[in-house]
């Protein structure tokens, strides 16, 4: 599926999100902290746009953008073709990497698409170094209050709606819509985080509370 959407993917997200995605990405950037001269990891990078931030941000870090769709990540090295940024291929339930070697991981829209967030989260613990920052950008479900009609209506009709019109994907697009709205409330996400081991978990919610960065820590000394 991802394959499929890469080549429309960035049009999408900034119609979808009425211009607002990369306000949340840059948002991801400064959460993650200052990695110095060391390696950062952005997980299910897509077409890039966390891991180009990251370097425009942090220029002496080594960033690293990994995903398990060839084409996204094709895209990505097309678009940030001018920065240093090493594009791997790599599935988050199995990361190809040595543990405690990142000093962040941040990821863009990945758990909602596994099948076990505790899963991916333990595995990006275990390549963390103590002390590390993780973190998440997602949907998540709405609230059930005066505006759940019309956000709904949005994410049932308005999203796959554009999906047809822009990606030529109406079902790649309604499956955002199932996908969010079955995810794990911001809560419960945090919730998820502190059973991987991570401290200072944090999360704060964007978009009319459709859209939530969820934050957390490698305990240090561990
Ligand atoms: C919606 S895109 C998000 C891309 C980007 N992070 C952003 O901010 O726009 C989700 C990405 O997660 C990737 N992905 C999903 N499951 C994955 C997995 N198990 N391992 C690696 N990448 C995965 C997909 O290939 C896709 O590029």
């Amino acid at each position: 599926m991802f394959d499929g959407i890469a080549s429309d993917y960035d049009q999408m997200n900034r119609v979808m999100t009425m211009g607002q995605d990369q306000k949340w990405r840059r948002f991801v950037v400064g959460k993650a902290g200052d990695p110095g001269s060391g390696l950062v990891l952005d997980l299910a990078t897509g077409t890039g746009d966390i891991a180009s931030l990251t370097n425009t941000s942090h220029p002496a870090a080594h960033v690293v953008g990994a995903d398990f769709s060839f084409n996204m990540l094709r895209e990505a090295g097309k678009r940030f073709a001018q920065q240093p940024i090493s594009w791997q291929s790599c599935d988050a339930n199995h990361l190809p990497y040595k543990e405690k070697s990142f000093e962040s991981v941040t990821f863009g829209y990945l758990l909602r698409n596994v099948d076990d967030s505790l899963t991916v989260l333990r595995e990006v613990r275990r390549v963390l170094k103590p002390g590390g920052r993780v973190v998440c950008l997602d949907t998540t479900p709405p609230q059930k209050n005066m505006l759940y009609p019309f956000i709904r209506a949005y994410f049932r009709f308005g999203i796959p709606l554009l999906g047809r019109m822009i990606a030529s994907d109406e079902s790649a697009y309604a499956y955002l819509t199932g996908s969010t709205m079955e995810f794990h409330t911001a809560d419960e996400l945090a919730a998820i985080f502190k059973e991987a081991g991570f401290v200072d978990v944090g999360y704060q919610k964007f978009m009319m509370g459709t859209i939530a960065v969820h934050w957390g820590q490698s305990p240090k000394g561990v």
